[in-house]
């Protein structure tokens, strides 16, 4: 079947303050979304605004997929609006996915942000196995955070103000737990999505500590499919489309 196809609006609600869920439901046959993968979403039918817009799969349930987004510009904006029985062009699922780590690893999951759509799959796909760290700007930025306290062997929490968890960054949070002597290293594996300088900051965290982390790249895309080169990185073979090399890199196979 082909990755182009309508999907129907389900449900778009608000989940905190500038942020939505949104389900849709897609057609029989159209391949089953993995961790780590995305959709492209057409928000209008005219030429404002003209591409598409990437979002991580958040959960796949009997209604449909979900994604969870953050309202940021004209697209969003447009999308927030948006109402049940409404349709809108996707293409997808793209991208790799999170590969699985080894049986004998533990999975340590960590999420900046709106990143935390990206790696909920995992966090459900792992359930009681992941150690989960979870920045935000505030609590009130802090999205699912019980279910992914419920779901997890053990949640750290940070904000940049310190209105929930630690102050700081999430990077701090997780380099403390990796020096503390009783730390499972080598036994764990990193998965991270959020902006760009905290995943360089997990990057170095990870190689320092001799641990294996995987990143996923939010860069800014056009096409989705690899065509464009708008959203390529320098990585360690030379260049790489986020969208179709990627989104999931080794951390280090990023020139960061
Ligand atoms: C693979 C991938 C998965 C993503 N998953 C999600 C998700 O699950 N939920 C979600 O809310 N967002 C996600 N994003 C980001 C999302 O695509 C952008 O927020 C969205 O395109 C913004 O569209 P807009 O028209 O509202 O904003 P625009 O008007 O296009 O931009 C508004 C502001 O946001 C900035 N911006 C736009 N896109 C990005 C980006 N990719 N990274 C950093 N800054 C950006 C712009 O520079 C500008 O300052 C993902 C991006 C990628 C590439
Ligand atoms: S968005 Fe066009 S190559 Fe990746």
């Amino acid at each position: 079947m082909s990755r182009f196809f309508n999907a129907t609006i389900q449900e778009n609600v608000p989940v905190h303050a500038n942020h939505n869920l949104l389900t849709l439901s897609i057609p029989e046959g159209a391949p089953a979304p993995l961790p780590g993968q995305f959709f492209m979403l057409q928000v209008s039918r005219g030429s404002d605004p003209l591409l598409k817009r990437a979002f991580s799969i958040f959960r796949t349930t009997q209604q449909g997929v979900q994604l969870l987004y953050r309202i940021r510009g004209r697209g969003t904006e447009i999308l927030r609006t948006m109402k049940e029985g409404a349709v809108l062009e996707m293409l997808g699922p793209l991208g790799n996915c999170y590969p699985n780590p080894p049986r004998d690893k533990m999975p340590l999951i960590l999420a900046g942000g709106i990143g935390i759509a990206s790696v909920f799959p995992l966090i459900e796909k792992f359930a009681g196995r992941s150690i989960v760290f979870y920045g935000a700007r505030t609590k009130d930025d802090l999205l699912m955070k019980d279910k992914a306290e419920k779901l997890s062997k053990k949640l750290f929490i940070s904000t940049d103000d310190g209105s929930a968890g630690s102050r700081g960054t999430i990077a701090a949070v997780l380099s403390s737990f990796l020096a503390d002597p009783h730390s499972p290293i080598p036994d764990c594996h990193i998965y991270a999505c959020g902006p760009h300088p905290l995943l360089r900051a997990v990057s170095e965290i990870a190689e320092r500590h001799g641990v294996t982390a995987y990143v996923s790249m939010e860069e800014h895309m056009a096409c989705g499919i690899g065509a464009c080169l708008g959203c390529v990185v320098k990585t360690r073979s030379g260049y790489s489309s986020v969208c179709k090399e990627g989104p999931v890199f080794k951390s280090t196979e990023i020139v960061w």
